[in-house]
């Protein structure tokens, strides 16, 4: 398998803050095959509201996510306490980007279609095993661009405490990264996921570039 992450090499991806270049080899680490666009943190930055809005619906939807494996596959036991911890961690995660949109006098806003996922999605197969599969390892592939897109943020975020709330939750995503990938291990063959994860990976690196900027995780 590739790189996961692990206590001694997180801190590598916390860096001080430091002006936005192209210069972050955070999706390498991650094996994303494609670097987020720095314009994409220009963006976020200069229109941090809605970009607040977005990422709470983002928490809410991994937390319900998490939850839909769990009422779907009651036969796979190893996946079901990890993942009913981790609806919980991604509801707290919820939990206090909505206490930043609420101190900021902002309303939560209507739910829309996430046209990253949405892309992605679309390659999920059916069959109860192909789709166990790739929702697992599309999934581990969501969190790693988390992990780096919100790295980005924690970087270049001028507000201290914005910035430390960013590089904290970059930690998480980079452990629920490793957290899909295992799980896939508990029910496939590492040669198996590497096939699947191989051809993900660049559906993935496709769907982030086809993206529009906007003010969103993705
Ligand atoms: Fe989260
Ligand atoms: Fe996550």
């Amino acid at each position: 398998m590739g790189y996961i992450m692990t206590e001694s090499n997180r801190s590598a991806m916390v860096s001080p803050l430091s002006p936005v270049t192209g210069e972050d080899h955070t999706h390498r680490m991650l094996q994303l095959r494609r670097q987020t666009d720095p314009a994409w943190v220009t963006t976020v930055l200069a229109d941090f509201d809605p970009f607040l809005l977005d990422h709470a619906a983002c928490e809410r939807k991994a937390s319900a996510s998490a939850m839909s494996f769990v009422v779907r596959y009651g036969d796979r036991p190893a996946l079901l306490d990890p993942l009913i911890a981790l609806a919980r961690e991604e509801l707290e995660h919820f939990h206090q980007v909505y206490r930043i949109i609420e101190s900021r006098g902002l309303q939560l806003s209507a739910d829309t279609r996430d046209p990253y996922i949405h892309a992605l999605s679309e390659h999920v197969r059916s069959g109860r095993d192909e789709r166990l599969l790739d929702r697992l390892l599309m999934f581990g592939v969501v969190e790693a661009r988390g992990c780096e897109r919100f790295g980005l943020v924690g970087k270049h975020h001028t507000d201290p405490e914005l910035a430390a709330f960013y590089q904290d939750l970059t930690v998480s995503e980079a452990r629920h990264h490793g957290l899909f990938l295992r799980l896939a291990r508990e029910y496939f063959s590492v040669k198996t996921i590497e096939a699947r994860l191989d051809e993900l990976l660049d559906v993935e690196a496709k769907v982030v570039a086809g993206l529009d900027l906007r003010p969103a995780l993705h």
